[in-house]
């Protein structure tokens, strides 16, 4: 008897020792995107210390509230707001310069202090003029067909990538090798447009040459050795997913999806640290489901028949300014998106914004072909040719943004979540019910 109170008593403090300890976690989406990750980043940043984002570029865009002030990020991590971080840009990343410098100058004259505490791999891509023109130029042939990109020149720019013509952070402090790499690819670029001289060299290589010097300091040649070193020194790295799982450009719903890997294996990639290292993978889940741009979307709602308002949601994309597609919950989705990422836990976000609907639907699987699915079946990943299965749950019909205790929800808020962790196959751990840092609650 004694010797299991001893036995209990060194789990305990095990598991306490375990959950106050250093970690190494990724945050990631598990919906089509924006479902609060920069709010939730900001969040768990409070005892990060270093903060890295692995893939994606400029068609991020995190909002962030810190008391009254209101930060817009589309490259730099959301951990940036808590000054005592250290924030990296990883190799997998995709840089415009003229965005991140405007972002940091934004941050600055904001009284938050970027420099040596922001640094860029020069692993990282460049975006250049003529990504965007692509971007936009194949957008628009596309005619009904588009993708909805957010014309950032994140495909293009990823594309140079992979078919290796792309230039690196490092190639912009080798003079030969850019203006080599510049007026290859603007001759390429300006015969895919059709012959017209859209971009011109001179005009590219002087423009990015400003840009390079103005970046040098944070371009830090060891970012990849540096995370290495803090997880190995038991400090609190966090890895900031971008996208959402469902934009990911092997599992999403291709081909509208985005050019990266979004899902955790790929922000690890993207970061240049090994699984193995990962302790921690945060799933973060809106309440209900937005997407924006074109591609399925299986519990999408009709805006003039959608409970949901997309107003009081601040469902307004934040780097094109579109309005967000509304659904309801789709379970089937989340439940893929935790095997994917592997996910240990879940976020769930915007609770707040369900408090006033009456009847709440929950899509738990999708009918197919006489069966009915509770995973993503692989045969009909395009998802047009499934249709939804819902449960009807009553509203809890009461305000929760106040709410800063898990017991104090609404009874019928604690079995909606509960019937999310269910029908999803994870825990939901953290409760986000407004924009705000404090608006965020800890399920034990
Ligand atoms: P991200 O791209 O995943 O970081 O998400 P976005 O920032 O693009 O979109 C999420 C929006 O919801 C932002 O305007 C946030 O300020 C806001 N937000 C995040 N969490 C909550 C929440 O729990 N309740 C409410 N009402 N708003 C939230
Ligand atoms: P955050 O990090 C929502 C979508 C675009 C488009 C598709 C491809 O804020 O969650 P791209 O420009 O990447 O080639 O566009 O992906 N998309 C996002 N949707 N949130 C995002 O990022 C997105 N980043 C890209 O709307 O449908
Ligand atoms: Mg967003």
């Amino acid at each position: 008897m004694k010797r299991m109170k001893i036995m209990s008593v060194v789990v305990c403090a095990l598991v306490v020792s375990l959950s106050v300890g250093a970690t190494s976690r990724i945050v990631v989406g598990a919906q089509f995107g924006d479902e609060g990750k920069g709010k939730m980043v900001d969040y768990l940043s409070g005892d990060a210390d270093v903060i890295v984002r692995g893939q994606g570029g400029n068609n991020a865009g995190h909002t962030i509230m810190v008391g009254d002030s209101e930060y817009k990020l589309h490259l730099i991590p959301s951990g940036i707001l808590r000054e005592h971080t250290q924030c990296v840009l990883g190799g997998g990343v995709v840089i415009n310069p003229r965005v991140l410098l405007e972002e940091i100058a934004m941050l600055e004259s904001n009284g938050i202090s970027v420099r040596g505490r922001l640094w860029i791999s020069p692993y990282a891509h460049v975006i250049l003029p003529y990504h965007e023109a692509l971007d936009g130029h194949v957008e628009d042939r596309k005619a009904g067909a588009s993708i909805g990109t957010t014309r950032r020149g994140i495909g293009p720019c990823y594309a140079d990538k992979v078919n290796r013509v792309g230039v690196r952070v490092g190639d912009l402090f080798e003079a030969d090798r850019f203006s080599g790499l510049v007026a290859r690819n603007v001759a390429r670029v300006n015969k895919a447009m059709g012959g017209v001289d859209t971009t011109s060299f001179d005009g590219v290589y002087d423009e990015y040459c400003e840009y390079a010097e103005k970046l040098r300091d944070f371009v830090k040649d060891d970012c990849e050795v540096m995370i290495d070193e803090a997880i190995k020194a038991k400090k609190n790295v966090l890895f900031e997913g971008a996208q959402g799982t469902f934009l990911d450009n092997t599992f999403g719903t291709f081909p509208f999806v985005t050019s990266s890997s979004t899902i955790a294996a790929g922000v690890c990639g993207g970061a240049g640290i090994g699984p193995s290292r990962i302790d921690d993978c945060i799933a973060v889940v809106k309440a209900y489901t937005t997407r924006v741009g074109n591609g399925p979307f299986v519990t999408e709602m009709d805006p003039a028949n959608c409970p949901i308002e997309a107003r009081k949601g601040r469902e307004i994309a934040v780097t094109t300014g579109r309005l967000r597609r509304i659904g309801w919950f789709d379970a089937v989705l989340v439940k893929t998106a935790v095997r994917l990422n592997g996910a240990h836990a879940i976020a769930l976000t915007k609770l707040d914004i369900l408090d006033a609907i009456e009847k709440i639907k929950l899509c738990v699987g999708y009918s197919y072909n006489g069966k009915v699915y509770d995973q993503i079946p692989a045969m009909c990943c395009d998802l047009s040719v499934v249709t939804p299965v819902y449960e009807e749950w009553d509203g809890w019909m009461s305000c929760t943004a106040d709410i800063r205790r898990y017991d104090d929800l609404p009874e019928q808020a604690k079995k909606y979540i509960a019937r999310i962790e269910t029908l999803c196959n994870a825990p939901v751990r953290y409760i986000s019910v407004g924009p705000e840092r404090q608006q965020t609650m800890i399920k034990a």
